[in-house]
């Protein structure tokens, strides 16, 4: 079965999907996305996903070309047209097709795609072995909160850590913890989860709220604020975590290793926690 797309109103197989090239998304990266993990053929917290949307179009000032219920109809619609039990659905919206000119278009209309794709989950020894991550000066601008497709400064960070064989690059910003290039990052110290705040600095995880929220309903303690290099360094864990990702743990940070350079207690009890909400809860039917 050929991968099926949603492009501005049809589904069509991917292979048959073109935008055109003055699009604002190729042109300027002029849009937004969100990435929303789906269990069983269900989507997770797709509210909650749609919030985050309506947030970063109110943000950019493009108008949601959809009601919730319609993205829930469309959305449920492409993963019902694809085949894989776990997917993760890729949805990204332009401010359309225009004349080149940074000013917004008066009347262009909003350039809507989606795609799902198979969610593979980390192999067994990438959760035992825990991965390597580089660290760098978060470089980026200051509305970290909104899902924007210009990502270039994003992708060059990332390249840092592959460059260095390693797998996330962990950023700071004035010398306080921010996020991954492409994950939430949280520490662990004396049995505390050190969480840094969501404010404009970072994206709002929908992993992070779950790890917080099962978190807080098992009694684990949790510190929100702002960590400076030395204490996260010296933490006794790291991890980061996102929706095709879930909770890893970070194991060496700039070839140092984090406390004994293994996954530590807090991230199996974590991983254990995640494990059984996704069983219980994510997997569940509506
Ligand atoms: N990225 N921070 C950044 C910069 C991210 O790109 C992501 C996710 C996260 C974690 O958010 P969530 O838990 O909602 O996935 C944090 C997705 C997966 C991506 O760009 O592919």
């Amino acid at each position: 079965m050929s991968q099926i797309v949603y492009l501005n109103e049809k589904f069509l197989p991917i292979e048959q999907a073109f935008v055109p090239v003055l699009d604002r998304g190729f042109i300027f990266g002029d849009g937004i996305y969100e990435v929303i993990p789906v269990y069983s053929h269900r989507p997770f917290r797709l509210d909650e996903h749609l919030v985050r949307l309506q947030h970063s179009l109110d943000s950019v000032r493009i108008d949601n070309p959809y009601d919730n219920e319609e993205w829930s109809r469309l959305i449920r619609e492409l993963i019902a047209r694809n085949e894989p039990e776990d997917q993760y659905v890729y949805l990204h919206i332009t401010r359309g097709v225009a004349k080149r000119d940074h000013a917004f278009p008066k009347d262009a209309a909003p350039t809507v795609f989606m795609m799902s794709n198979p969610l593979v989950i980390a192999p067994r020894e990438l959760f035992e072995s825990g991965v390597a991550a580089i660290s760098a000066i978060d470089n980026r601008w200051d509305r970290c909160d909104i899902k924007a497709i210009s990502l270039l400064p994003n992708v060059l960070l990332r390249q840092l850590a592959i460059d260095a064989g390693a797998t996330e690059t962990v950023m700071f910003r004035d010398g306080t913890l921010t996020e991954g290039s492409a994950s939430n990052i949280f520490a662990v110290e004396n049995g505390v989860i050190l969480a840094p705040p969501k404010d404009n600095h970072m994206l709002p995880g929908i992993t992070y709220d779950l790890v917080l929220e099962l978190a807080v309903a098992n009694g684990i303690p949790v510190e929100v604020g702002k960590f400076d290099q030395a204490r996260i360094r010296q933490a006794n864990e790291l991890w980061l975590t996102s929706s095709t990702k879930e909770v890893l743990a970070i194991t060496t940070l700039d070839g140092q290793p984090i406390a004994s350079g293994k996954p530590g207690p807090m991230f199996w009890r974590m991983h254990a926690l995640y494990q059984d909400y996704k069983a219980r809860v994510m997997r569940a039917p509506e």
